[in-house]
């Protein structure tokens, strides 16, 4: 009787045990046996499954292409599936640019530490992070805006579920950027899709912000002038040595940049390598760091945040991604030079772009009620020395979450922001680099550990970042490289 009961015990017992992180499932089918799922809205029109070794790791590489209605769309989602050492877990993986997802390597990763993961092209197989192929087509806009994430996650967790013999124990949503917007999207129109998503430096407001990052370059048509990166650093660290101290610590990082109020002009005269500064170029550096104004002068979209590296929008070209959207999606003219338009006359043009996309590409609803209802955490950390994204659009939306839904403690506990000084677009930069948010983010889902701060390290040392609206302080005693002895005030 004993021995019966020990021999049948651990059988019977293998699916209800609580998932640890050595915990393993196998497959129950081989991988050519999986069937296409089924897709509410949407065919299935071919697919593969065939196992493949991809990054060290063998796997099971399932392809299922999707059409919707009538329009000729093909829709690519790839999925992988471990054949050794799933843990349950489901990991989406988000792309950035115009790109809707990342496939085979991207993937390998994911699949080495146990996820059974997926990405999708949203039905542009040739598609690259500057692609205006898809412009002035509706579903191919619909399938990037939002439905190809939600497609994607769909196909990917019911064929694991098929593969491992029972349903995925915790998904997470993992993305960047545009990745990162792909993430909100999906905490705010498919609420019940992920239990953990991980959205850095988030492309929300896509419709505004990227027609917001030709204003540099319009700074610079307007003046004629296209200063060197070399100007524009020398007046940055001037704005660093500046606003450094204002939060007690010289480290070379402003962490409280929207107190630091610095006039580039006091920089008029210095040298910047071969190059004497002018009135010119610290108006212009003045200029894009307050932002795009309309005719009344009131700022449209915040600019560059003072101690942001200014060369990656102000260059002697358009940022492209913003030049390409305004041509191909705004104004359905791929020959169209963003110079064409005035500096003070680009409100407008973002105008456009936001009535014409905010309800697709926006990102921006913040009722986030049915994510938390169904138990989702979302977590985000942005950079604030972002060069191409500043987070403006990321803080604006934290607040009216906010707003909609109780106050920053009650959205703290299901949604936190962590801005990163000294971090650029989703990371590098002079600043503390997060250590592991996503595993954080696995630890506050599975085990409800809260992340309180974010840790962080790098060539400055180490940092607790710090939960919105919360910001980094110097204690005034101990080594500036060590996390405690700043604090969140
Ligand atoms: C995916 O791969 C790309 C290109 O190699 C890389 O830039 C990106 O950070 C990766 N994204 C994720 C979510 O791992
Ligand atoms: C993608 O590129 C391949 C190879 O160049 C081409 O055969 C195919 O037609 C392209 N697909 C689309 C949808 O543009
Ligand atoms: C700013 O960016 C440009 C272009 O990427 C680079 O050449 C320059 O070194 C950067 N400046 C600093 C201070 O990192």
């Amino acid at each position: 009787m004993l021995k019966t009961f020990r021999i049948i015990a651990p059988l019977l017992g293998l699916a209800r045990l609580p998932l640890a992180h050595c915990q393993a499932y196998s497959p129950v089918i081989s991988c050519s046996e999986l069937t296409a799922p089924e897709v509410e809205g949407a065919v299935v029109v071919d697919m593969t499954a065939e196992e493949t070794t991809s990054g060290g790791i063998d796997v099971c590489n399932a392809n299922v292409y999707l059409t919707h209605g009538d329009a000729g769309d093909r829709v690519r989602v790839q999925t992988y599936l471990p054949l050794r050492g799933y843990t349950g877990r489901f990991q989406g993986i988000g792309g950035g640019g115009m790109l809707a997802g990342f496939f085979d390597g991207n993937l390998s990763s994911s699949a080495r530490s146990g996820f059974a993961t997926g990405s999708t092209d949203a039905g542009r197989p040739n598609g690259t992070e500057v692609d205006d192929s898809w412009a002035g087509n509706e579903q191919l806009l619909v399938n990037f805006a939002y439905l190809s994430v939600h497609e994607m996650t769909v196909v990917g967790k019911a064929l694991a579920e098929e593969f491992y013999g029972q349903p995925v124990k915790y998904s997470y949503w993992n993305g960047c950027s545009n990745g990162g917007r792909q993430g909100y999207v999906e905490a705010q129109r498919y609420p019940a899709d992920y239990d953990g998503i991980m959205a850095n430096a988030p492309g929300i407001n896509w419709d505004r912000f990227l027609v917001a990052d030709l204003f540099p370059y319009l700074v610079e048509v307007s003046e004629n002038e296209f200063p060197s990166s070399c100007v524009w650093d020398t007046i940055t660290a001037a704005a660093v040595s500046a606003c450094d101290n204002l939060d007690g610590g010289e480290d070379n990082i402003i962490n409280l940049p929207f107190e630091c109020h610095f006039d580039a002009t006091t920089t008029v005269g210095q040298m910047a390598c071969d190059t004497i500064i002018t009135e010119v170029y610290a108006r212009m550096w003045n200029d894009i760091t307050r932002g795009p104004q309309d005719n009344h002068g009131k700022t449209v979209w915040g600019g560059l945040i003072p101690g942001t590296n200014l060369t990656a929008l102000a260059a002697a070209e358009p940022f492209l991604i913003g030049q390409v959207w305004v041509a191909a999606f705004v104004e359905f003219d791929r020959s169209f030079r963003i110079d064409t338009i005035a500096r003070d006359e680009l409100y407008a043009e973002i105008d456009k772009s936001e009535r014409m996309y905010r309800s697709t590409m926006g990102g921006d609803d913040p009722d986030l009620s049915a994510f938390r209802d169904a138990g989702g955490k979302l977590i985000t950390y942005h950079g604030l020395v972002d060069q191409i994204l500043p987070p403006y659009g990321t803080i604006n939306y934290r607040a009216q979450v906010e707003e909609l839904l109780g106050g920053n403690e009650a959205v703290n506990e299901f949604y936190r922001l962590f801005l990163a000084p000294g971090v650029e677009h989703c990371g590098a930069g002079n600043g503390a680099q997060p250590s592991n948010p996503f595993a954080q983010l696995m630890d506050w889902v599975e085990k409800g550990l809260v992340p309180d701060v974010m840790p962080a390290t790098g060539g400055i040392g180490d940092r607790n970042l710090c939960p919105y609206p919360k910001n980094l302080v110097y204690t005034g005693t101990g080594d500036l490289t060590v996390a405690s002895s700043w604090r969140c005030v």
